[in-house]
């Protein structure tokens, strides 16, 4: 299942992270793609705020993995971007780690032949100054999840 979402706002990108929340539970992997500076970081914030997660969700630039545990579900963080090769990814060992969890991966192009078959994608792409579309795909089990709640 394919849901298109468009957003016109920061605002916008971190209400769809936060009913996205909704849908999530433990051992989820969600793996966004999009450029840099698209709003992938800004969606992580709104599934925190959904998860209950009271601190602020930043790039993690230095640090590739970070893990907040305040919410309702753990949330893992990954930003590849820093990454120099998918060695590197895989020494993080971030599957493991995020067995409890709700692990989001930015950047996930460069992750793509790793991730386990059920997973949600989704794509960010700039569609005006402050306008994105975004896409979620299902892949895997995610196909079973009530993804049309999300365009409601
Ligand atoms: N519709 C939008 N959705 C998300 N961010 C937006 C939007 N319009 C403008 N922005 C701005 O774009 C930037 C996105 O930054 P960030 O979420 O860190 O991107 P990324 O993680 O993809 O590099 C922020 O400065 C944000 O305020
Ligand atoms: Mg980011």
């Amino acid at each position: 299942m394919t849901i298109d979402l468009n957003s016109g706002s920061d605002a916008d990108t971190r209400a769809i992270g936060r009913r996205l929340s909704g849908l999530l539970r433990a051992g989820d992997v969600v793996v966004l793609c999009g450029s840099l500076g698209v709003g992938k970081t800004a969606l992580v914030g709104g599934i925190a705020d959904g998860l209950g997660i009271d601190e602020q969700v930043t790039s993690p630039s230095f640090v590739l993995m970070k893990k907040y545990i305040s919410g309702f579900i753990p949330l893992v963080h990954v930003d590849v971007y820093r990454l120099g090769s998918l060695g590197e990814f895989d020494d993080l060992d971030v599957y493991e780690e995020s067995r409890s969890s709700v692990l989001v991966v930015e950047w996930g192009d460069a992750v793509a032949s790793s991730v386990p078959d059920d997973h949600l994608e989704i794509r960010i792409e700039i569609t005006g100054d402050s306008d994105r579309s975004i896409r979620l795909d299902a892949h895997g089990n995610w196909t079973d999840r009530p993804l049309e709640e999300m365009s409601e």
